[in-house]
């Protein structure tokens, strides 16, 4: 009985034991095979990874620079990032030497060194101003930055001695400067605000210059950067929009202040021939922004225009003037077609609500209301006829939409009152019916 037991027992761990070895081999497989697989994977990220280094990159300056300390440390991570180095230019490229030698930083190869900032912008143009050249790489590409940049107050302040104004590289960065399209450029539109403020916003750096250092803060709070941040509207302007890139202006421009034109056609076009035109060319005043101002632009609202607290027509005109007399006028009209387009909307929304049809007036009010935004730019004509116009006609949808919604009111109260009329007859059926039927059961 024990012996069988033994026995029975010996299989088992014997089966046991074969289980276990082959258990074991299958481990040290499955061991191998994951060892190959890492290996593998290894292999092909280091494969990948040296196919993300450009060529241009692997050179004997790589090898001491990425080693060195923070002011002289450039690594390949950081340079293959650069578009030079992604169009094939060592570090030679504007270095000089030779970047397949351990002498690299030899002068007689031409090796420059250190770059002095006020240098850098010919040394940018050696190649960015050579058309022949740039065109081998980018027929497209412009090559007028020098010359541009020259006739700007950075360009100037540099050829005077000034190294605190912007350089190519202040704008551009170096050693990781990406193409102008790539999202995260530093002139990439999203990210250009920022490149300029880290001077222009800084009081300790700009301390000493003529030019406050308000403009980014408020840049910030304009419905322009609102448009482009909060929108992701890429053509609303930002600084180099109005500015220029390289330039004080974009060429074509007489002046920075002409720049709202490009943008806000049909204000510039009645402005042009306003009454304001002459007279504020006559005092000397820029056209847009004397009443937005520049760079901290707000939504603008009918408080801004009349004699009100808010207005800015009283900044200049005074009780009595023909200009004071039109501001209170056109104020008064711009709000009476504002009543009158609420009142429409009130009537319709009842009528609406109590299931009446007006959808077609609630669309011919829509007209109404583009009436008091077509109002709103008329108003650049300061021409108080023209704007009449425009509210006249806004008035007359305006006052036929609320016919529109009143008969429909009307209509519902008819209904009504029809649908009360039937429902009492049929009550009083009702009753009489149920008195006729008691009349018979009594009988
Ligand atoms: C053998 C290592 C080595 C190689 C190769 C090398 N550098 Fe340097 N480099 C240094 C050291 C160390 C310094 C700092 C001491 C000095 O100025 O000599 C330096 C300094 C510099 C400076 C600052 C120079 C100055 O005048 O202040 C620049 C720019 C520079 N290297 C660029 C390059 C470029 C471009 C290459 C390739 C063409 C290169 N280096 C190759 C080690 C190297
Ligand atoms: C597109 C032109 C350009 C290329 C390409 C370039 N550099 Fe520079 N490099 C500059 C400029 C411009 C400066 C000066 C920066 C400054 O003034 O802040 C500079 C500064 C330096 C410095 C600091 C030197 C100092 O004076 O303190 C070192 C080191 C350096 N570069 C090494 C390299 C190495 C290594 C490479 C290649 C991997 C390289 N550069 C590629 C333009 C370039
Ligand atoms: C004040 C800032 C600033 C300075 C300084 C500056 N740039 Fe630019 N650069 C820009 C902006 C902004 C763009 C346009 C980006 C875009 O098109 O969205 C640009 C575009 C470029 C382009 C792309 C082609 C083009 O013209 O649109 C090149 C190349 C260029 N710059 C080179 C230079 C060189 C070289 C210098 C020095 C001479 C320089 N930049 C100085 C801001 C600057
Ligand atoms: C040795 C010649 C050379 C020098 C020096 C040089 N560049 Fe370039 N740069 C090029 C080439 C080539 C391209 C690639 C053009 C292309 O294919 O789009 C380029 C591209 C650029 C671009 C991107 C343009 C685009 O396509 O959006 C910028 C920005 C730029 N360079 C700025 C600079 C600045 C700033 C300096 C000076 C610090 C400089 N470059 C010096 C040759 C040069
Ligand atoms: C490296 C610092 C620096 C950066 C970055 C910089 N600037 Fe400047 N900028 C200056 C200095 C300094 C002045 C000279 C101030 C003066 O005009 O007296 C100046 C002058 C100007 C002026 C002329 C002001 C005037 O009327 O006198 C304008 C416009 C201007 N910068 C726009 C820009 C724009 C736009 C950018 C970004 C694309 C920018 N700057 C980036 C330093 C910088
Ligand atoms: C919508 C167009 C527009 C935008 C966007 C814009 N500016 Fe201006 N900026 C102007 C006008 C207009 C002036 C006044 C120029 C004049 O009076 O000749 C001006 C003036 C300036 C000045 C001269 C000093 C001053 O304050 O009057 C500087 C510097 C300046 N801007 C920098 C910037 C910077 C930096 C940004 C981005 C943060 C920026 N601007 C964005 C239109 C603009
Ligand atoms: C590059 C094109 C561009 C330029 C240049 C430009 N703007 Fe604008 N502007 C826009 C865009 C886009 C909006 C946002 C439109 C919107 O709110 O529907 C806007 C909005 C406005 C608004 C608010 C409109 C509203 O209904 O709230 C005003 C006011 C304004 N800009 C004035 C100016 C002035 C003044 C200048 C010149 C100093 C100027 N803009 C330059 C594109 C531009
Ligand atoms: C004399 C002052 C004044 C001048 C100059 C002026 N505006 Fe206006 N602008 C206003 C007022 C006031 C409003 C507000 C109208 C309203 O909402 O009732 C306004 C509204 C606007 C609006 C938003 C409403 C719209 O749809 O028209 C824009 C955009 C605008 N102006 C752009 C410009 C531009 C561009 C110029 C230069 C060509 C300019 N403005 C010149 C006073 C002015
Ligand atoms: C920066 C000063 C200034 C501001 C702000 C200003 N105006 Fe004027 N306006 C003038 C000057 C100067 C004249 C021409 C002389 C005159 O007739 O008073 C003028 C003329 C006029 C005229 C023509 C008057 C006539 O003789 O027939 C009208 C209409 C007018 N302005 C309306 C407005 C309105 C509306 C606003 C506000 C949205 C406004 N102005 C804001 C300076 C200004």
């Amino acid at each position: 009985m024990s012996a069988i037991h033994n026995e029975i027992m010996q299989t088992r761990d014997g089966e046991r034991l074969r289980g276990t070895a082959s258990a074991r081999a299958s481990q040290a497989w499955f061991l191998l095979a994951v060892a190959i697989w890492v290996a593998v994977a290894m292999f092909a990220a280091s494969q990948a990874h040296s196919a993300a280094l450009p060529q241009a990159v692997q050179s004997t300056c790589v090898d001491c620079h990425s080693a060195l300390d923070a002011n002289l440390k450039v690594t390949g991570e950081q340079y293959a990032q650069d578009i030079h180095a992604q169009k094939g230019l060592t570090c030679a490229g504007c270095h000089g030497g030779d970047p397949t030698s351990m002498e690299a930083m030899d002068k007689k190869k031409g090796f420059k060194g250190h770059i002095d900032r006020k240098a850098i912008p010919e040394l940018c143009a050696k190649c960015h101003a050579d058309g022949a050249y740039m065109r081998q790489y980018n027929p497209s590409l412009r090559t007028d930055q020098l010359a541009q940049y020259k006739t700007s107050v950075h360009g100037k302040r540099l050829a005077g001695g000034d190294s605190k104004v912007a350089v190519c590289i202040d704008c551009h960065g170096v050693h990781g400067i990406r193409a102008v399209k790539d999202p995260r450029s530093k002139v990439f539109p999203l990210n250009v605000a920022d490149t300029c403020a880290r001077c222009h916003a800084d009081g300790k750096y700009m301390q000493g210059y003529p030019i406050k250092h308000d403009q980014f803060a408020g840049y910030s709070t304009s419905v322009h950067h609102e448009a482009l941040t909060v929108r992701g509207d890429l053509s609303a302007p930002t600084c180099t929009t109005c500015h220029g890139n390289h330039g004080a202006a974009p060429p074509g421009v007489a002046s920075v202040v002409n720049v709202c034109s490009t943008c806000h056609v049909f204000q510039a076009q009645l402005f042009e021939s306003s009454p304001h035109k002459p007279a504020f060319a006559a005092a000397g005043l820029p056209g847009c922004v004397t009443c937005h101002s520049n760079h901290r632009i707000v939504h603008p609202s009918d408080s801004m225009v009349g004699t009100g607290p808010q207005a800015v027509c009283t900044e200049c005109h005074t009780q009595g003037d023909a200009g004071f007399v039109a501001a209170g006028h056109i104020k008064e009209q711009l709000v009476a077609l504002q009543a009158a387009i609420g009142r429409s909307d009130e009537v319709l929304r009842r009528a609406e609500e109590s299931g009446m049809e007006v959808s077609q007036a609630q669309l011919d009010l829509t007209s109404a209301r583009d009436q008091l935004t077509k109002a709103r730019v008329t108003l650049h004509s300061f021409t108080p006829k023209k704007i009449d116009d425009d509210i006249k006609v806004g008035q007359v949808t305006a006052e036929k939409t609320r016919l529109a919604g009143e008969k429909a009111l009307r209509e519902r109260d008819y209904r009504r009152m029809g649908l009360g009329i039937s429902l009492v007859t049929i009550l009083a059926m009702l009753v009489g019916l149920k008195l006729y039927i008691g009349q018979i059961e009594r009988k």
